[in-house]
Formats: structure tokens, sequence, C-alpha cells
């Protein structure tokens, strides 16, 4: 954009509008050039002409944090300015960036003589800045406490499970043991398998809560970690009225079977919830692509709410139920990530659901990366 029609210039008479881009200088920066450092003395104001500048503040050493960006038409450096003290955050540029330079000394004696409406302006300018920010740090931080009290609760759980679990598995081990028929085996199997998992899911809602998914890869049959599932909640769509059906191509991946059957427990049973006992029908297909395998789960439920389907993948983000947290589709897309994936959904209240998941699919050529 040209630095006339610049909304900052936009707060002044014409003379002094004119006086600001006499005194404007033009300085062009490169992809990731250091526009100004965190405590330096601002010397000026700047206006964004062309590209994204991203500011930062040190949280450690050689460690930032962004807390936000400028793109053209906004203009920035206005606190240091006004109060003359040292900059709050560091500036740098995010691909090749265009700014104004406005010199201090001259804009303070501009602003002296203009009329006070050319102040409330910018003074309106930076009460809308410092509410967005306000809010983001709050919002911050409100998730920070969540996280850390779901992280809390979690650990006790876990702690508290682990003599009852130990319990199951040793009775059930026993039960093998009196009984050694096929049938008996096969449902004591299933009973240690299904308390394994639960053991798990703790653990795993517990790193999520720490911001941390480690995984342990393997190359795998991607059937055949979808078969698994379904016997292992053959009994759950029973129960629920719901026909399960797979048609799943061969593909094979290099994932973490363990985070991957999470994917598909929170995927699938979030429409397993939807149907709230009407019959249903839910599907999990896969198809490979080139590099890729993707996987479709589609449910023929009412759809997300609306309300919801902007933010579904944020963690807390819940609709409509009784004990939900919110966290099954970030736990998903936190798992996704981790295998170099990607998530993403169409949902209408017509036609149901779709989640549609891709993963890379094994490249012996390619070490497995944990
Ligand atoms: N297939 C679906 N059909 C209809 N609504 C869905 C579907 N999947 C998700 N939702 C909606 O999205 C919300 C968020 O899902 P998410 O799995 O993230 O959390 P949750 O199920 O509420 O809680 P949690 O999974 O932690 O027990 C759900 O509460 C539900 O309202
Ligand atoms: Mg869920």
């Amino acid at each position: 954009m040209d630095l006339q029609s610049h909304r900052f210039l936009s707060y002044f008479e014409p003379p002094q509008a004119a006086e600001l881009c006499q005194l404007a200088i033009m300085e062009h920066f490169s992809p990731q050039a250091v526009i100004f450092e965190e405590s330096e003395i601002p010397d000026c104001l700047y206006l964004v002409l062309e590209g994204e500048v991203e500011f930062s503040k040190r949280i450690g050493p050689q460690q930032y944090q962004t807390i936000a960006l400028a793109s053209p038409d906004e203009f920035f450096g206005e606190f240091g300015v006004l109060d003359g003290q040292p900059r709050s955050a560091r500036a740098i540029a995010c691909g090749p960036v265009t700014l104004a330079k406005i010199p201090r000394d001259q804009l303070m004696d501009i602003l002296d003589r203009s009329p006070g409406r050319v102040v409330l302006k910018l003074f309106g300018h930076i009460i809308q800045y410092l509410r967005y920010t306000t809010e983001r740090y709050v919002s911050q931080i409100v998730h920070k406490q969540k996280m850390a009290l779901v992280g809390e609760m979690v650990n006790t759980i876990v702690h508290d499970f682990k003599s009852p679990f130990t319990g199951i598995q040793l009775s059930s081990s026993m039960l093998k043991e009196m009984h050694p028929d096929e049938e008996t085996v096969e449902w004591c199997d299933l009973i240690q398998a299904q308390v394994m998992r639960m053991s798990a899911m703790a653990e795993e809602v517990l790193e999520f809560t720490r911001g941390s998914t480690v995984l342990e890869k393997k190359p795998l049959r991607l059937s055949d970690i979808i078969q698994r599932f379904k016997k292992l909640n053959n009994i759950y769509f029973t129960n629920a009225n719901v026909d399960f059906v797979l048609e799943v191509e061969d593909a094979v991946i290099a994932a973490d079977e363990n985070k991957l059957m999470r994917v598909w427990q929170n995927i699938v049973g979030n429409a397993v919830d939807a149907f709230e006992n009407r019959r249903g029908r839910v599907s999990i297909a896969a198809v490979t692509k080139d590099q890729w395998v993707e996987i479709k789960i589609a449910d023929n439920g009412p759809g997300i709410p609306e309300a919801i389907r902007d933010r579904l993948f944020e963690p807390f983000v819940t609709f409509g139920k009784r004990s939900g947290t919110g966290l099954g589709t970030a736990i998903a897309k936190s798992i996704i990530d981790a295998h170099g994936g990607q998530i993403w959904f169409e949902s209408s209240a017509e036609s149901g659901t779709t989640f549609y998941i891709i993963l890379p699919l094994f490249q012996e050529s390619i070490p497995i990366s944990e």
C-alpha cells in the first residue's frame, strides 16, 4: 500500500498528514530481520506498508513467545514514542517487509500542534490494542490453569486406579488359568486389554495436559489396528445400537498404535454419543493416495453443533454433554499432528459428520523418527 492512504495519516488534518509523509523514512526489511529488540530505547513509530511484523517477548534464554502480529495499514511502536520507555517486545519481519518510520521528536511536535480529536483517535487505537492483548493474556492464563487442574486430577486418578487395575488384571489371569477353554481365555484377554487401555488413556490425558506427545512408532498395517479397534469395541457398538462398517485398504504406516487407538476412540465415541441411543451407522474407510493414506470416519448423526464448529479442536470445547470435558478432539488432533498428519471435518445436520485424517505412509528409505 502507499503511504498516503495509511490509516495512521487519516487521523490527522491534511497539513499535518502531508508533513508526516515528508518526514517518513521508508525502510525495507528482509525475512527474519530484527526491526527492534526488546528493551531498546524507542526513536520512532512504524507504519506497516507491506508484509507482516511479529512481536515476541523473551521468556527464557533464546526462547521467545509470540504476542502479536501487525499487517499493512497497521502501525506499532506508539507506546514507546508516547512514554519514552524501552520497547516491551522484539519486532521481527515475517517475510519481506516495508515500513515507514516516523521519528519520535518530530511526531511529538506534530501531535503537540494537532487538535484534541487527533489525540483521541490515537487513544482509541491504543485502548483497542490494550483490550485485545489483555483478553489474549487472560485467556492464555485461564487455559494454562485449566490444563494444570485437569493434569492434577488425572494424576490422582492414575494413582488411585493403580491397585484396582492390578486386581482386575490378576483376577482375570487366574480365571484364565482355572478355565483355559477358548471362550473364557478370549473374554479374559479382552478384560485385560481394556484395563490396559484405561490406564493408557489416563496417561495420555496427563501427557496432553503437560503439552507433550511422545510417540513409540513402529511400522503397522492400518487395517490390523482398525480391526483390533473394532474387536475391542464390538460389545459397545451392539449395546449402543450402532452399525460399525469398515472398508480399509491395506496400507503400512509408521505409527504409535495405542495413540491411534485413542484417535479412533475419541472420534467414533463422539459419533456414538451423538446418536443418543437412536440407531446409527459409523464407517471407517481408508484409501491410499501417493505417499499418504486418507482415513474417513463418517456418521449419519445430527452433525456437530454450529456454535462450536470453528473451535472444535481447541481443548475444553464441549457441547450438550453432561460429562464432556472437551478434550477428545483436541487430543486426537495432537496425536495426528505428532504423526505428521492432518485432521479436519465436514459436518451438517442433514448428512452427519465426516472426519478426514491423512497420515504419511511408511517408507523404508525414511528412518522412523520418534
Ligand atoms: N460426530 C459428532 N456428531 C455430533 N457432534 C459431535 C461429533 N463429534 C463431536 N461433536 C461435538 O463436539 C463436542 C466436542 O467433542 P470433544 O470430543 O472434543 O469433547 P467431548 O466429547 O465433549 O468431551 P470428551 O471427549 O473430553 O469426553 C462434543 O461435545 C459434541 O457436542
Ligand atoms: Mg469426546
